[in-house]
């Protein structure tokens, strides 16, 4: 059995950039499964495909071809690792997510990132649907103020334009949605270990959870 840790959260709760220097730290695969629903979000809005085609939706999810590649992201041989961090990106990915069809064609797809020697996934359902026997699942949180503050830093960085009070109002109606959804709504998994990253800072959320990778599996520290 191939060793999976499962990171699970909202949006902005810094579990991508955990489950990526968790990653490397162990020298195993990482699964940013965010990205495959930000893909498909971004392929159907360019061939105008929408909700109401949920068969559509998941026939562009099983036929695009995409390649995790240095850092970037490639859909079908372009490189869209910016057009897909975008807030739109992330909201219509939000929007397709809730679609049963597009959820099951990326079940299988998903499950194939599980490769020796072991593989962090990070999502809304990795621990709950996609890896339910993961040994070790993380649910990270932080109030909705507090990620939408971390949000408009990067966005600041990148010099970008960014309102906060826009961004806390899109983060609740992020939340609500992924939330609410019948299919693989966002929810701790049973089991998994809860961390409240309001006031911590990256290394301290990553301390924590390799305490617990520790517990779970010594010989990896020998
Ligand atoms: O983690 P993220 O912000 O890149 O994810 C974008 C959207 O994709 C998120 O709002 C909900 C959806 N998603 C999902 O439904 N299930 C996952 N495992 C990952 C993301």
């Amino acid at each position: 059995m191939i060793r999976v840790i499962t990171i699970d959260g909202p949006s902005g709760s810094g579990k991508g950039t955990i489950a990526a220097h968790l990653a490397e730290r162990l020298g195993w695969h990482c699964l940013d499964s965010g990205a495959l629903y930000r893909l498909v979000g971004l392929a159907a809005g360019r061939v105008g495909v929408g909700l109401e085609q949920p068969a559509k939706l998941a026939e562009i999810a099983r036929n695009m071809r995409v390649e995790f590649r240095d850092g970037q992201v490639y859909l079908d041989g372009e490189d869209v690792s910016l057009d897909i961090r975008s807030e739109t990106a992330g909201n219509a990915a939000s929007r397709v997510a809730a679609v049963p069809a597009l959820r099951a064609a990326l079940l299988d797809w998903q499950r194939a990132y599980a490769r020796a020697p072991g593989l962090v996934a990070d999502g809304r359902d990795m621990g709950s649907v996609v890896f339910p026997d993961a040994r070790i699942k993380i649910f990270l949180t932080a109030t909705p103020e507090e990620r939408a503050r971390r949000r408009y830093n990067q966005l600041k960085e990148k010099g970008l334009d960014a309102s906060l009070a826009a961004l806390v109002e899109e983060i609740r109606e992020r939340d609500d949605r992924d939330r609410n959804r019948s299919m693989a709504p966002l929810k701790a998994p049973e089991g998994a270990m809860e961390v409240e990253s309001t006031a911590l800072s990256i290394d301290e959320v990553l301390e924590q959870v390799l305490e617990r990778v520790r517990t779970a599996y010594p010989d990896l520290f020998h």
